[in-house]
């Protein structure tokens, strides 16, 4: 079935869970005017520990319930449903804009005289082809040091930003990378910028932190543009959020992540 695409319909944000908010809220203010509907799949999460199928299978599934909902393009604002289906939604819908989102390596990579980079991200983005293929464009500019960081997303998904359990785990897990051991910061999982304030605590005021979200932004509108599904009129777009969960706490949790100051 080939989909009609309207300028009207929404712009598509998917994540495993509420991740994928820190990249919505890079496309409603670069795009105020057009409406969002965005679509976590929470009750699947976490994805970064799963097999690369299930993955493609899942969020294929959801992308093609987001398209006969009226979506008008797609953002897989999620690092590793990236990683495992992007290629494959691509081949499936050659004629709807489809933007995935890749751990900021590049910016980071250029940000000083040969920096020293950490990329944080899932156990499977970091495993991927597509993660070793950016790696090795950089690796001479910088030196790359990916850091698997299992179980960080459920601090998001909980919604538990401040606690001290978040403290300690970073606190572990950034154990060997303190003391003015990088200079730069790639968060390459859209859960990530949620705990910007503390990873940056716990690395030091000097380390600069990089993500994706806003280049992903811009993709996105340069690709409805050239389609010439971006909307021209004078408005103000709302955003719907779904999730698989089913749970109201978590849809009170989305609205709250898409306002909170970090
Ligand atoms: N938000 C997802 C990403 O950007 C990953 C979270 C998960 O493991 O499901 O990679």
């Amino acid at each position: 079935m080939k989909y009609s695409l309207q300028s009207g319909g929404p712009i598509a944000v998917f994540d495993s869970g509420v991740g994928g908010i820190s990249v919505l809220r890079e496309l409603a203010r670069l795009m105020p005017g057009e409406d969002y509907l965005y679509y976590g799949d929470s009750k699947h999460a976490p994805y970064g520990v799963k097999d690369t199928e299930t993955v493609r299978t899942l969020t294929c599934g959801h992308a093609r319930w987001l398209f006969d909902q009226g979506a008008k393009g797609l953002v897989v604002a999620c690092n590793t449903a990236t990683s495992a289906a992007v290629r494959t939604l691509r081949e499936q819908y050659p004629y709807i804009p489809i933007v995935g989102i890749e751990p900021a390596v590049k910016p980071a990579a250029k940000s000083g005289e040969h920096p020293r980079v950490l990329v944080m991200a899932t156990p499977m983005t970091i495993r991927e082809e597509k993660f070793r293929r950016l790696v090795a464009l950089y690796e001479k500019e910088a030196d790359i040091f990916p850091l698997p960081c299992p179980g960080l997303m459920d601090f998001v998904e909980r919604g538990d930003l401040d606690g001290e359990d978040l403290h300690k785990y970073l606190t572990e897990l950034l154990y060997d990378y303190r003391d003015n051991a990088v200079d730069a910061v790639v968060l390459g999982c859209t859960h990530y910028p949620f705990a910007r304030r503390q990873i940056g605590s716990v690395l030091g005021s000097h380390v600069r932190i990089f993500d994706g979200g806003e280049g992903t932004a811009r993709e996105m509108q340069r690709r409805l543009a050239a389609a010439g599904l971006l909307r021209t009129e004078d408005r103000q777009g709302h955003v719907v959020f779904e999730n698989s969960d089913g749970n109201d706490d978590k849809l009170a949790l989305c609205r709250k992540l898409l306002m909170l100051d970090y």
